[in-house]
């Protein structure tokens, strides 16, 4: 349905795009493809790309446009990716934007839709200070706008929620930093293109939800 439609959700640490990437795969049947939860995963096993993503990402500096661009590029080309895909995190600079849409090029699709979450940047500390993940099925919680009914455990299955090993105070404003210097270059890029739309995301996620499928619903007829 989306045919060759490569949808990016784009936006600072914290603004929303896991939390809104997720609702939107669940609803058009489409993969989140998030280069931070394959990152995280190959730390987690200790892969030679965890060992030598690990200190960067828990400092909350970017990984190398080599080493990102070439699982994003090698996730893509899966059988899973034809009919389109969200991208969360990715591209994050300039180098990776022009790899991206060589690659989309290449692959025969169409330009990719950019959707830009925007958030003041006075909430994102504390979104992401406040930030739990249940390790087994992903829900991403917030201990003062999402909390779970019983602290610290999720409503779906129980389990202990986490905290990201870069979601401290240091390692926050690292990549608050890195978004303004490497990412935040990206909007003129895309705008220049034509090819970003912005929502507003400071509102309940269920709001800015419904803006997004109503946008990517439209995008979708208009291109059918
Ligand atoms: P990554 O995992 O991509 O992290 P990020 O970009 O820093 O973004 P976050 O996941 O922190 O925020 P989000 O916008 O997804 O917000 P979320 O929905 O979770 O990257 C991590 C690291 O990996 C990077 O620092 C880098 O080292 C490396 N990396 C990854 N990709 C890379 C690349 N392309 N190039 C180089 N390096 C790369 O929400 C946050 C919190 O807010 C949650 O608690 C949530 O419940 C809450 N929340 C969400 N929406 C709302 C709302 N509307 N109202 C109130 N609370 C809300």
């Amino acid at each position: 349905m989306l045919k060759a439609h490569a949808l990016i959700f784009f936006g600072p640490p914290g603004a929303g795009k896991g939390t809104q990437a997720h609702a939107l795969s669940v609803a058009f049947g489409i993969p989140h493809i998030s280069t931070g939860e394959m990152l995280r995963e190959a730390v987690r096993l200790e892969t030679p790309l965890g060992l030598a993503a690990k200190d960067r990402m828990e400092s909350g500096e970017l990984v190398s446009d080599e080493i990102v661009s070439g699982i994003a590029a090698e996730r893509l080309a899966r059988p899973d990716c034809e009919d389109g895909f969200i991208l969360d995190g990715f591209p994050r600079t300039i180098g990776q934007a022009d790899f991206l849409e060589r690659l989309l090029r290449e692959q025969g699709r169409g330009d990719p839709l950019v959707i830009y979450i925007r958030v003041a940047s006075c909430v994102l500390m504390k979104r992401l200070s406040g930030r739990r993940t249940c390790p087994i099925c992903g829900t991403i919680y917030n201990i003062y706008f999402e909390p779970p009914r019983v602290d610290e455990v999720c409503d779906i299955d129980g389990a202990a929620l986490t905290v990201r090993a870069d979601d401290g105070e240091a390692a926050i404003r690292q990549r608050l930093d890195s978004y303004e210097m490497m990412t935040r270059p990206l909007l003129d890029y895309y705008k220049v293109r034509q090819q970003l739309v912005e929502v507003e995301g400071d509102r309940a996620p269920a709001e800015v939800a419904s803006d997004i499928s109503e946008l990517v619903s439209r995008e979708m007829a208009s291109t059918a």
